[in-house]
């Protein structure tokens, strides 16, 4: 029997795991709760997560990872092992391939770091790829060959701006703010012109369930609950879309700017290839309701969201994990 292939997308606010024969069988919030008192990790994933703001205060619930970088080791490679041990079950670990998609701008000790934490729960291989190419592969762009390709990828913590060609990274640039940073806009514009204080997670929920990038003609409607800034008393206010279309193009509008810069210093017969196939936005950023359109108009480049754009880079690093053997340039391993 040959050895069971797994793809990894450790992402700072969701983490995916792809298995042979069995898809995607992990999809859950990157967090892990931790007791100070007995000093040992107590929940991982959705687990973790639901005990947000409702645990002990000797409780703690933290991302590993936070804005790209690996804010704790001891944590990520918790997180780590719980979605290995997911992902496999019972299984015989000693015969697996792994490979984990981590943010193209990690330091080749935090690289280590990660691949330390994988092989420990239990990987036969394990190998290492940046996000953009796994994201690229996975939006089936023709990365293989010896032309431009753009991407960019909106996750929660940072957006990664690339431009791929011959399965490496040509161009690339980081920025630490994304859907997080939308959130916090959101809030601070709720709390100037309502005095109301939202939480995060409604901030979220406002978002996806009627933010747009761009003024709609008929708006989606909320009503949302926060605490009055004056009396701390509970309080109810409507939001439309287009309420939220200034808060959101505070970061919007940043994330056109960095991609420009991008797009300035891609050499140019790359750069004709771009404009010829359009830019694509991976993430769960990019499911905000009308970005592509704001993006075509102040890039005049047509911009793209791909197909299931949350997926897109687990399945890229499950593509990459069957062509190994021509990647291996791209890819960082274990001696
Ligand atoms: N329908 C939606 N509309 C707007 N934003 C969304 C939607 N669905 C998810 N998001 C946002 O997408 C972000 C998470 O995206 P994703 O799962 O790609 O991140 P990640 O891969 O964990 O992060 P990173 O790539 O930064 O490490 C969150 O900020 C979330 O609020
Ligand atoms: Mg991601």
């Amino acid at each position: 029997m040959g050895s069971k292939k797994i793809a990894i997308d450790l992402g700072t606010v969701n983490s995916l795991v792809m298995v042979q024969d069995k898809g995607i069988v992990v999809n859950e919030p990157s967090v892990v709760a931790f007791s100070r008192k007995e000093k040992k990790v107590i929940a991982v994933g959705k687990e973790a997560w639901d005990m947000l703001g409702k645990s002990p205060r000797e409780v703690v619930v933290k991302r590993p990872l936070s804005q790209g970088v690996i804010a704790s080791y001891r944590l990520t490679k918790a997180l780590l092992a719980f979605l290995m041990r997911k992902a496999l079950g019972r299984y015989l670990f000693g015969k697996s391939e792994v490979m984990v998609s981590v943010p193209a701008g990690l330091t080749s000790v935090e690289e280590r770091a990660v691949i330390e934490a994988v092989t420990q729960s239990g990987a036969g291989k394990v190998y290492l790829i940046p996000e953009p190419l796994a994201a690229s592969m996975g939006a089936d762009m023709p990365v293989d060959k010896a032309a431009g390709n753009m991407i960019v990828n909106m996750g929660g913590g940072t957006i990664e701006i690339a431009v791929v060609s011959l399965n490496g990274l040509v161009n690339f640039e980081s920025k630490r703010l994304a859907g997080d940073s939308i959130n916090q806009e959101i809030m601070s514009y709720v709390k100037k012109q309502y005095n109301l204080y939202l939480g995060e997670r409604m901030a979220e929920q406002v978002k996806m369930e009627i933010g747009s990038a761009i003024k709609m003609k008929s708006p989606l409607e909320i009503e949302v609950r926060g605490s009055d800034t004056a009396s701390s008393m509970p309080r109810m206010i409507k939001l439309n879309s287009n309420d939220l279309v200034s808060p959101i193009n505070q970061i919007l509008l940043e994330i056109i700017q960095a991609i420009k810069i991008v797009l300035e210093k891609t050499p140019p017969e790359l750069a004709s290839d771009i404009i010829d196939q359009g830019i694509a936005l991976t993430g769960g950023t990019s499911l905000i309701r009308n970005i592509d359109i704001l993006f075509t108009e102040a890039l005049d480049i047509p911009v793209f969201v791909v197909d299931n754009p949350i997926e897109c880079t687990v399945r890229g690093v499950y593509k990459a994990l069957q062509n190994v053997n021509y990647l291996m340039r791209s890819l960082r391993t274990v001696k």
